[in-house]
């Protein structure tokens, strides 16, 4: 019997949750509620796709994305975990951590107030040995009239856990240079792209150049307005007092290869994350929630 028919014997719900081959052979749950639709790989427990009844898709996945075993997935919602950017220590280690190029396994299914999957990757023989925690790491994806996503770790170690993380969300776009960010004015940021200066703007977030950004002490609302095609996308969060904004624009467009050199055009990270001084030390026997909630509406 194949995985796919084991999965959907114990964790199909009628249509409400079905899993399939998805793009690359990988083992995708797709979602479906009268809210929406939703696809969560099972490869970086990754959100790949979002789309609200009626609505264009809110998730901006690259056409050049890798899709396969031990790469990170351009696109949805990867996790970084446990650490967010470079090792702080090692820069030889992959950037964002390893829990996005990781087999996540299927952990729950559930259709009662909204429909949700949970999935969790543990520690094991393929965790890299720069990381010598023992951990569980879960998450939760839930489809109602929001996409709500909880990443939880669970320090299943003896020694206090260290860890910094995002739900790094690409949001899709009709034209990067005609969007504008709110919730950030008059933040504190630390901006990457500037010898880390610490500085701050009192207007919205608005884009002609590479942009990336942790902003610091935000824990509300950030909304992504998209004139073009007339909505708005709203970002809530728990768990978090950082938020990251990233455009790679034109020339880090071209360095990458799993990303198109025109689709800077149409993506904006914003993500919700436990980073820089909102790295959290998650005592022995303890956990730590990282939730972020997105819905989208007409402009
Ligand atoms: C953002 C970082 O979160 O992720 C950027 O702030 C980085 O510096 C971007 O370029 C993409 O990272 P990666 O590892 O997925 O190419």
């Amino acid at each position: 019997m194949s995985s796919i028919q084991t999965l959907n014997e114990k964790f199909g719900i009628n249509s409400a949750i079905t899993f399939c081959e998805g793009p690359g052979g990988l083992t995708v749950a797709e979602m479906q509620s009268p809210f929406g639709s939703a696809k969560v790989a099972q490869h970086g427990g990754q959100v790949l796709e979002y789309t609200p009844t009626d609505q264009r898709p809110v998730l901006w996945l690259s056409d050049r994305a890798a899709f396969a075993p031990g790469k990170a997935i351009r696109g949805g919602i990867p996790v970084c975990w446990p650490w967010f950017g470079p090792h702080p220590e090692d820069s030889k280690l992959p950037a964002h951590g390893f829990a996005r190029n990781a087999l996540w396994d299927v952990i729950s299914t559930n259709s009662d107030d909204s429909i949700s999957i949970t999935l969790g990757l543990k520690q094991s023989e393929q965790t890299p040995s720069a990381w010598p925690h023992s951990f569980e790491l879960s998450i939760q994806v839930s489809l109602a009239s929001s996409l709500e996503v909880a990443l939880t770790a669970r320090n299943t170690g003896a020694l206090p856990m260290t860890c910094s993380a995002a739900l790094h969300s690409y949001f899709a776009m009709s034209n990067i240079s005609n969007i504008r960010i709110t919730g950030l004015e008059g933040t504190e940021y630390r901006d990457q792209l500037d010898c880390d200066k610490i500085k701050s703007d009192k207007s919205p977030i608005t884009f002609d150049r590479e942009v990336d950004r942790v902003y610091h002490d935000t824990t509300g609302e950030c909304l992504v307005e998209d004139p073009g095609w007339n909505r708005s996308i709203r970002i809530a969060k728990a768990g978090s007092r950082s938020t990251v904004v990233w455009n790679p624009w034109i020339a880090k467009a071209a360095r990458m290869e799993d990303f198109g050199d025109e689709e800077y055009r149409a993506m904006v990270c914003v993500e919700t994350t436990n980073a820089d001084d909102d790295t959290i030390t998650i005592p022995p026997g303890e956990k730590h929630t990282l939730t972020a909630i997105i819905s989208s509406s007409s402009a």
